[in-house]
């Protein structure tokens, strides 16, 4: 083995093939099946995407399916079309008219419906609004808004008439807003006077208000009014959402757009460094969603699918948005947060819309472990069929436990790979295919040319960890870093000359499957192990007090680098010098000695970023005894660091 080997230390080895029920009525029914479509997509890119590409309308049909110039990929090229298009009017002339396009639930408890017609309708009239204030093609916009329907129809409006738009997540503060806004130089952006967030108002117009102060490029201000708190509009820049549409016409004729129109900019920061601007572009990008939606959530005309996510996020803007309203499916979407008013609230909104498919993350899985199955449990979920996460790897036992407890031990899990720059899920089990292993990812999904490098850029033998890259386009991949090409290459294409390096370690098993140890920037070193954090964490999780770990690397002067982990336990345990012996003894057990943790280190949370990944940068200089530093806007709950640090002193 190499010196920058990653080792890989899990003993996962159980596999649960989806039902035969399950299989029988998939879309991709074997993993033959699979493998032969995969292969096609490799073997033969262009005619696969040229057939896949088929099922969306083009204004014009794309003359050159691909068009690669190291690190620059363009795709379907010569085609036009429009994604909103796709999205809505496309679905008006079939039976798809009437049907439910988003069924929102408020934080409060109302309920809407919105059915194509009626989407299309307010799509059509937001983008005439736009159009009126002379926000056209090319143009930015900020979309700053919670989860209502509305950032919905403002991305599809945006869409549609070919402005680009860049939507920051409704957590973050002024500041945010006003770097995001200026590096793109946007010319207008659309907010709300508040948002619900557990029973309180979280105040976005004001935050607009002050980051705008220092937006020079900003014209106008559309303001949503969803919690009538007070607000100042700004004569001549501010206007008000409802009066904007109340005037204007509810048809709109969509402009072809070439495919490599931008589409939209997603601001991502990994863990250090200014955000990248992460550029998408219109036709690959919803070539991506609709396939990977359509395949890997095995959508059927009458599902009922809830993503979790934010619409701030990739995942909210991929699989809310675009790709399952590409596909005609009926969506829900829910404003607020998973304990309000109780624990119970994600059971009782599956209940009450008959959810058949809930797509969510680690963190949030993590968190109703936490709370107690009760809250589940006395909750009807029959309706469920599939379920997946995204964000994190998953620690095997509490995919178990989501199978078990949350999917009834029926539904199939899809643990989804992929990234803000990926733009669509790059591997999966395909539900129906594929017999899933707790804890990975899986198997590439069509088209992405996966694979785990040394650093010398040779390929890992089987299950010797390493760097993880894909090294060929694919169509829904970033474009570039929004007015910055050189960081673009800089990011992601200078460890291998014309290879996409993901940031992320992982192997690949005997059978093919990829398992994601983490990112790069978190591999710890201990006594010239090199490993990689997700599986010593998930072997804390396996223990069954413990409700979430996070596990970083401290300088040590005999092993190079010693293992702290910070442990949650799940509700109702208490810490105890006792416990802190018996996890270590614990990881000593399942992974061997050297992976044993020098100290626990209790902690009500964990530091994580505002979409729920473990921030273990911070983690780390808190262990060292050093000041936290870095940035810290993306940080979720600053009072959790201040409390890690109290609980060190006391
Ligand atoms: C991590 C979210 C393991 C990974 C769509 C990646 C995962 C980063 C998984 C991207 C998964 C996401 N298993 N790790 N199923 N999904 N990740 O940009 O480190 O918010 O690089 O996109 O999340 O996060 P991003």
């Amino acid at each position: 083995m190499s010196e920058a080997t990653i080792e890989s230390v899990s003993h996962e080895n159980r596999v649960f093939p989806p039902s035969e029920e399950f299989s029988a009525q998939a879309r991709i029914s074997t993993r033959e099946q699979y493998e032969a479509l995969y292969r096609r997509s490799l073997e033969d890119p262009e005619g696969f995407w040229r057939e896949q590409a088929e099922a969306l309308h083009w204004f014009d049909a794309p003359e050159t399916i691909v068009e690669w110039k190291p690190p620059f990929a363009k795709w379907f090229v010569g085609g036009t079309t429009n994604l909103a298009y796709n999205c809505l009017d496309r679905h008006l002339d079939g039976p798809r008219r009437n049907k439910a396009a988003i069924i929102w639930e408020g934080e409060p408890g109302d309920i809407r419906v919105l059915t194509y017609f009626q989407l299309h309708r307010e799509v059509c009239r937001f983008a005439n609004a736009l159009e009126g204030l002379g926000i056209g093609k090319g143009d930015r916009v900020g979309i700053y808004m919670g989860m209502v329907p509305e950032a919905a129809i403002a991305m599809l409006a945006c869409a549609r008439i070919g402005a680009v738009h860049s939507v920051v997540f409704g957590g973050f503060a002024a500041d945010a807003v006003r770097d995001r806004m200026n590096d793109a130089q946007a010319k207008a952006v659309i907010t709300q006077d508040g948002a619900y967030r557990r029973g309180s108002v979280v105040a976005l117009k004001a935050q607009v208000d002050a980051a705008v102060e220092q937006c020079p490029s900003i014209e106008h201000v559309i303001v949503l009014r969803r919690t009538q708190n007070e607000i100042e509009m700004r004569e001549g820049r501010d206007h008000d959402w409802h009066e904007l549409v109340a005037n204007s016409s509810s048809t709109h004729q969509a402009p072809a757009l070439d495919a490599e129109h931008p589409l939209f900019i997603l601001y991502t920061s990994g863990s250090t460094g200014k955000p990248k601007g992460v550029l998408h572009s219109t036709g690959g990008y919803m070539v991506g969603t609709y396939l990977t939606s359509r395949y890997v959530f095995d959508l059927r005309e009458e599902d009922t699918y809830w993503c979790t996510a934010d619409v701030g996020w990739v995942t909210g803007h991929s699989y809310i948005v675009y790709g399952p309203l590409a596909n005609g499916a009926s969506a829900v979407m829910y404003e607020g947060a998973p304990n309000a008013p109780d624990p119970g609230r994600f059971w009782s909104i599956i209940e009450r819309h008959g959810v058949s498919i809930f797509y969510t993350a680690p963190t949030a899985v993590r968190a109703f472990v936490k709370w107690g199955d009760d809250w589940i449990t006395k909750h009807d979920l029959s309706s469920l069929r599939l379920l997946g996460t995204v964000g994190e790897p998953i620690n095997p036992e509490v995919w178990v436990w989501y199978r078990n407890v949350v999917g009834g031990g029926r539904c199939p899990i899809v643990d989804t790979y992929w990234q803000t720059e990926t733009g669509s899920i790059v591997m999966t089990p395909l539900p129906g295919a594929v017999a899933a292993k707790p804890g990975s990812c899986s198997l590439p999904f069509f088209g992405v040319s996966a694979k785990v490098l040394r650093e010398d850029g040779t390929e890992a033998d089987t299950n010797e960890g390493g760097l993880l890259c894909i090294d060929r386009p694919w169509p829904s991949m970033l474009r570039t870093v929004w007015g910055d090409d050189e960081r673009y290459k800089q990011q992601y294409f200078s460890r291998f000359e014309g290879k996409y390096f993901t940031g992320d370690g992982a192997r690949r098993d005997e059978d093919g499957f990829f398992w994601v140890v983490g990112r790069i920037d978190d591999v710890v070193n201990v006594s010239g192990h090199r490993l990689g954090t997700a599986e010593i964490e998930s072997s804390l999780v396996a223990h069954a007090l413990v409700a979430e770990a996070a596990v970083v690397g401290i300088p040590d002067e005999f092993t190079g680098q010693a293992l702290v982990a910070f442990v949650t336990l799940k509700s109702g345990n208490t810490p105890s010098p006792e416990l802190a012996d018996e996890l270590c003894q614990h990881v000593g057990a399942e992974i061997g000695k050297f992976a044993r943790p020098k100290r626990i280190r209790f902690a009500d949370a964990v530091p994580k970023t505002r979409s729920g990944k473990i921030m273990r940068r911070l983690l780390r200089d808190l262990a060292a005894g050093k000041e936290a530093h870095g940035d810290m806007t993306t940080l979720e709950d600053i009072g959790v660091l201040a409390q890690l640090r109290e609980h060190e002193e006391g």
